[in-house]
């Protein structure tokens, strides 16, 4: 019989992505969200790219405990994946409340809820973020932890919860995954990141001066102690973080307790080099001016990305170019992100349920 994962904040762009490939690889899939920063639409494309529907999706917020407790009531879950979270790092300044109640009050929620209906297995979605200002060098699953913002601090405290959970229920298995910087999409275009309004972040921005959508990148610093004085950052494809995620679930079984691993690619890259990479890629000109440093960032992050394959026997495949173009097909295919009315996203998927 296949194995059920829950999958909260599924149909969010490191979610619909690790939807499919859990799809793909025979798994039942029931998503929990409640779109407050994701499109239904995720959904649709998830099953049209799967070529199989989700189990069931659920409009339910992760803080919401009857409604959680209903959901797993419903279904004979295996495992659950918790992505769904609030992930900007400048409006977690300005909205801390509701990035504590949301991250570190729905996580708990969620395990109480597992806890109940005798559910053992979670992989945790957690970030690079909780180093902060990083060392010099690679950073291993050792280096200090020193969060600078609430976004960054939520994800620490969500990982010291899940351990003193561990610590006191020895049945549970714990996998939290810090993610370095996740980008590009789904090969097939149809899936990918649709940050609403103006993109934080720098691949998506990227991508919509290239399609035309904004009229220059502004290069935050180019006086950092890097090799062309631009930031580095450990860009890691969206496939092999939802691929990261369906191994996770395979070695959840070998350890007692929570374990914490770095999901990066071990390589570093400047804004220059990934802008340079996008034009060549796109055919594009990605027109950019250096204006100052934004505040709160660092010159690099750089994961040392070894403990995962010593303990998996499986590393990253997809490298800068597949991270470009990837993201440039889901940009071209979709000029305005899910509600676009592209051929592609006009075309067959309207009216289908992705659910069964
Ligand atoms: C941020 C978050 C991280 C999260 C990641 C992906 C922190 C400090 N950062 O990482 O938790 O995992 O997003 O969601 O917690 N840049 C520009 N111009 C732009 C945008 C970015 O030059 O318009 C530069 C930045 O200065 C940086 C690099 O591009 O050097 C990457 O920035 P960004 O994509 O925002 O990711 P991070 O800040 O590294």
């Amino acid at each position: 019989m296949p194995e059920t994962v829950l999958v909260t904040g599924g149909a969010g762009f490191i979610g619909s992505h690790t939807c499919v490939e859990l799809l793909d690889h025979g798994y039942e899939v029931v998503v929990v969200d409640n779109h407050v920063n994701s499109s239904p639409q995720a959904l649709e494309r998830i099953a049209k790219v799967a070529g199989r529907p989700l189990t069931a999706a659920h409009d339910v917020d992760v803080r919401d405990r009857a409604a959680l407790s209903a959901v797993f009531a419903a279904h004979r879950v295996d495992a659950v994946i918790h992505f769904a979270a609030h992930k900007a790092v400048g409006e977690s300044v300005s909205l801390p409340v509701e990035y504590y109640d949301t991250n570190v009050g729905g996580t708990c929620t969620l395990l109480s809820v597992m806890r109940r209906h005798r559910v053992r297995r979670l992989v945790f979605s957690s970030s690079c973020s909780v180093y902060g200002e990083a060392e010099s060098g690679p950073l291993t699953e050792h280096s200090p932890v020193a969060p600078t913002n609430p976004y960054a601090r939520t994800k620490l405290m969500c990982e010291q919860v899940l351990a003193d959970v561990c610590a006191h229920f020895a049945e549970l298995r714990v996998l939290a995954l810090r993610y370095f910087n996740p980008v590009g999409a789904h090969p097939s275009g149809l899936l990918g990141e649709d940050p609403r309004g103006v993109p934080d972040n720098l691949m998506p921005y990227v991508a919509q001066v290239a399609v035309g959508r904004r009229e220059e990148l502004s290069v935050f610093g180019a006086d950092y102690p890097t090799p062309d004085g631009t930031g580095v950052r450990d860009y890691i494809h969206v496939m092999d973080v939802a691929e990261g995620h369906r191994v996770a679930l395979q070695h959840l079984d070998e350890h007692s307790g929570m374990q914490v691993f770095n999901l990066g690619t071990g390589t570093g890259t400047s804004v220059l080099q990934l802008v340079n990479t996008f034009a060549r890629v796109s055919g594009r000109p990605v027109p950019h001016r250096t204006v100052g440093r934004r505040a709160g960032d660092v010159a690099a992050l750089v994961a040392d990305a070894s403990a995962v394959t010593a303990a998996w026997g499986w590393t990253t495949t997809r490298d800068l170019t597949a991270m470009c173009r990837d993201a440039w097909q889901f940009q071209q295919l979709n000029p305005d992100g899910y509600s676009s009315r592209s051929s592609l996203a006009a075309g067959p998927t309207t009216g289908e349920s992705p659910c069964s």
